[in-house]
């Protein structure tokens, strides 16, 4: 027990017996203690490069000192604040955020969870579309775990089923998973299918559609990243019909595709925003962006009590900060060019890999049984992501309770060469020992 020396073990076991099942709590046998740059520390000492970022919240790293005395100062003047007031981290929070808002974005609220802000966006649309009250969403689109946002989550497990029909105003459409494509047509042959369907499903649907809301490049669903022109033309029927554009840019924002928005790096504005993970640096905080000539939340629509957490603003402002500083987008740019390249070389080699594909430190490799076929590796992408903890790296894997057969990295944006060298290396090495022979 290197690392945690004073802690009496027998009170953390007896801790983990009351830990309600669900809620994720222990599904990997880890107990983290510490971290640094792109490395975690478990209870015994034993290291870990971080492929998932916790969750994909540390684009800065692991305990940056800038955002950890940013917090601790912020803790000994005012730890908590009602939405009511104004705070200084608050005030300068939304001077950084209101000058980095793509176009018109420029009406900026604050919660703590991405899920939340999800609900904020979709009032919102509702707000400034009176007479409708459905959305529509995409296959495997992830929008959050609330009772509202379970509904434009990818809904393939009975356990979510079960509370999606609670928000039955939902419409799923088909997305552009070219690997996949649900339609069967090849791109660019198929003119862009996928979203003239949105338009006929808006055209043929009975009731009015608010907002389409959607992740610019879906993360938790498989790591999909649509084909160039699919923005584009979403951005136009969602104008030529009437209806509000949502990008839920919640893992995408602040820097993981080597832009600080997806917006920008697709060049394809939305009406709606919403931002959470990075940009705290590890500290809970989420947003919406609103257009600016938009109608805002009438008083005490979307208010909570700790939403306006100062250590989290104060967190932010130095994350922020320490992204241009550092130059993190363009360290995402390049690592994530070189890991991709690597990628596509093992691709060559092995059958386990099917696809490759990503931006930035945003990766995702499909594993396939045979590439023919394309039949899903499930059970390989389980044993994938446990070997490779036993090794010291932590992958991380799209759905869950073994319905995902992509593998994700996405590691802070401040991993070194040698930690990229070492994941690339226990990524081959697990990629060939799965290969089906
Ligand atoms: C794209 C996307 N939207 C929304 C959420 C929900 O955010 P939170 O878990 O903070 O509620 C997540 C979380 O993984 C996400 O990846």
């Amino acid at each position: 027990m290197s690392v945690v020396t004073k802690l009496d073990l027998k009170e953390l076991e007896e801790g983990r017996k009351y830990l309600m099942s669900g809620s994720v709590g222990h599904a990997l046998p880890l107990l983290l203690v510490n971290g640094k740059g792109a490395v975690v520390k478990d209870i015994s000492g034993k290291e870990y490069i971080d492929c998932t970022s916790q969750a994909w919240t540390y684009n800065v790293g692991f305990s940056h000192p800038k955002v950890i005395k940013a917090a601790i100062e912020q803790i000994k003047q005012l730890s908590h604040c009602r939405t009511s007031f104004e705070t200084i981290p608050k005030l300068r929070l939304l001077k950084k955020l209101g000058e980095l808002a793509p176009g018109r974005l420029k009406k900026i609220s604050f919660c703590l969870h991405g899920s939340v802000a999800n609900e904020g966006a979709l009032k919102l649309a509702m707000i400034n579309k009176p007479d409708a009250q459905k959305f529509l969403t995409l296959y495997d689109n992830y929008s959050g775990r609330t009772l509202a946002t379970i509904a434009a989550t990818w809904p393939y497990h009975p356990i979510s089923r079960r509370f999606s029909p609670f928000m039955h105003n939902f419409i799923r459409v088909p997305n552009a998973y070219c690997y996949r494509c649900p339609f069967k047509v090849e791109y660019p042959g198929c003119d862009l299918l996928c979203a003239e369907f949105i338009k006929t499903t808006l055209e043929k649907g009975a009731e009015p559609v608010a907002a389409l809301i959607m992740e610019p490049f879906q993360a938790s669903g498989g790591m999909i990243e649509f084909p160039e022109g699919y923005l584009k033309r979403v951005r136009e029927i969602c104008d030529e019909c009437g209806i509000l554009l949502i990008y839920d840019e919640i893992q995408t924002a602040f820097g993981r595709l080597g832009e600080m928005f997806a917006a920008e790096l697709y060049d394809v504005l939305p009406d709606i925003l919403t931002f959470g993970k990075a940009i705290a640096g590890g500290f809970p905080l989420a947003g919406v962006m609103l257009r600016e000539d938009l109608k805002p939340y009438d008083p005490a629509v979307h208010s909570f009590t700790f939403s306006h957490f100062p250590v989290s603003l104060a967190a932010a402002c130095a994350t922020l900060d320490v992204l241009k500083e550092e130059n993190l987008l363009e360290c995402a740019r390049k690592t994530g060019d070189y890991i991709i390249k690597r990628l596509l070389e093992m691709k060559e080699k092995y059958e386990l890999i099917g696809d490759v594909r990503g931006r930035g430190l945003m990766i995702g490799i499909e594993l396939v049984r045979n590439k023919k076929t394309k039949e899903p590796a499930y059970e390989e992408v389980l044993r994938f992501e446990k070997e490779a903890l036993k090794r010291g790296v932590i992958f991380g894997v799209s759905k869950f309770l073994g319905m995902g057969n992509v593998v994700k990295i996405k590691p802070p944006l401040v991993i070194n060469e040698e930690e990229v060298e070492r994941v690339l290396q226990v990524f081959e090495d697990l990629a060939k020992s799965l290969t089906p022979r």
